[in-house]
C-alpha cells in the first residue's frame, strides 16, 4: 500500500480519539475481521421483517470504516455473504444482493473520497451479473495512495478458499518440496495481506462459521452481544481496547514483566 498522507489536524484527531479511549496508538492492529452477525434478530425484536434489519447494518458498515479510517486500522474485512448463506429463502437472498448494488452506488464516491480501496474475497462468479458489474466499476475507481483496504467477503467460505488454493497448487505442478506456508498463503485469496490480529463477531454467537480458518490460526477473537444494527465506533473501540490487553503468546510463555 502506498503512503497516504495525513494532515497535522488529521493525526492529531487520531491522536486524541485513541488516547481518550485509553488505546494505545503505537500497537494498533493493522488488520480487523468482522463477521457481521445478528441482522435478523434485530429485526425480529422490532416485530419487522429480516431484511430490515439488512437495509440497517448498513449503518453499521458506514460507522466501522469511518472508525477504521479515523483509528488508523490498515485493512478491514467484513463477512458479508458465505456461500452457506445461499440457504436463506429466495428473497432474502436477492434483498441482499439489491442491498449491495445500490449501498455500492451510493457510496462510491465517498469511499474514493476518503481513500478507501475495496476488493473482495469470494466466488464472485455466483453473484447476479449486476452485483459483479457494480463491484466491478467500483473498484475501478479505487484511489491511489489509499488509506484503508476494506475487503468485503462474499459468496466466501474458508473451505471454498483452501480447495481452490489445492487445486491452483496442483495445476500450477507445485512439487512437494516446494509446498511450505509461505507458499500455500499465496494461494489464498488474501494473498499480500497480513492475517487478521482481531476478528470481532457481534450478536453472541461464539463460532468462526466458515470464515479465515487459515489465517484467524493467531487471532484474537472478540464476542459481543451487540446485534450488527447497533454496533457503532464506540464498541469497535472496545474490541480495539480488549485486543491490546491480551497477551499474545505464540506457542511461547508469558512476558517476563519483573526482570
Ligand atoms: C448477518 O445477520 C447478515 C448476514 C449473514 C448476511 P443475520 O441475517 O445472520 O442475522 P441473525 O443471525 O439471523 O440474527
Ligand atoms: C455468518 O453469519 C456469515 C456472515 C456474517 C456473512 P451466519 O448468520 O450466516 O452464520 P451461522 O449460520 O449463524 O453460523
Ligand atoms: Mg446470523
Amino acid at each position: 500500500m502506498s503512503d497516504f498522507q495525513m494532515t497535522e489536524a488529521e493525526m492529531q484527531d487520531r491522536l486524541d480519539l485513541l488516547l481518550s479511549t485509553g488505546i494505545n496508538p503505537n500497537e494498533m492492529p493493522k488488520h480487523i475481521a468482522i463477521i457481521m452477525d445478528g441482522n435478523g434478530r434485530w429485526a425480529k425484536n422490532r416485530g419487522e421483517e429480516r431484511i430490515f434489519g439488512h437495509l440497517n447494518g448498513v449503518e453499521s458498515v458506514r460507522a466501522v470504516v469511518e472508525a477504521a479510517l479515523q483509528t488508523g486500522v490498515r485493512y478491514l474485512t467484513l463477512y458479508a455473504f458465505s456461500t452457506e448463506n445461499w440457504n436463506r429463502p429466495k428473497e432474502e437472498v436477492a434483498a441482499l444482493m439489491d442491498l449491495l448494488v445500490t449501498t455500492l452506488v451510493k457510496e462510491t464516491e465517498d469511499l474514493k473520497g476518503k481513500g478507501v480501496c475495496l476488493s473482495t474475497i469470494g466466488d464472485l462468479k455466483a453473484l447476479p451479473k449486476d452485483c459483479q458489474v457494480q463491484l466491478k466499476s467500483t473498484a475501478e475507481l479505487n484511489p491511489e495512495p489509499h488509506r484503508l483496504d476494506l475487503i468485503l467477503a462474499l459468496n466466501y467460505s474458508s473451505k471454498w478458499e483452501l480447495i481452490e488454493a489445492v487445486k491452483d497448487i496442483i495445476k500450477d505442478g507445485v512439487t512437494e518440496d516446494e509446498v511450505n506456508s509461505e507458499m500455500f498463503e499465496s494461494y489464498l485469496k488474501t494473498a499480500g495481506i497480513p492475517d487478521p490480529e482481531l476478528m470481532i463477531r457481534t450478536s453472541g454467537e461464539h463460532r468462526i462459521s466458515n470464515f479465515m480458518l487459515w489465517q484467524l490460526a493467531y487471532t484474537e477473537f472478540h464476542f459481543t452481544p451487540v446485534l450488527w444494527p447497533d454496533f457503532r465506533r464506540e464498541h469497535f473501540l472496545a474490541a480495539i481496547y480488549d485486543f491490546q490487553n491480551r497477551e499474545r503468546r505464540f506457542g511461547g510463555v508469558p512476558q517476563q514483566t519483573d526482570k
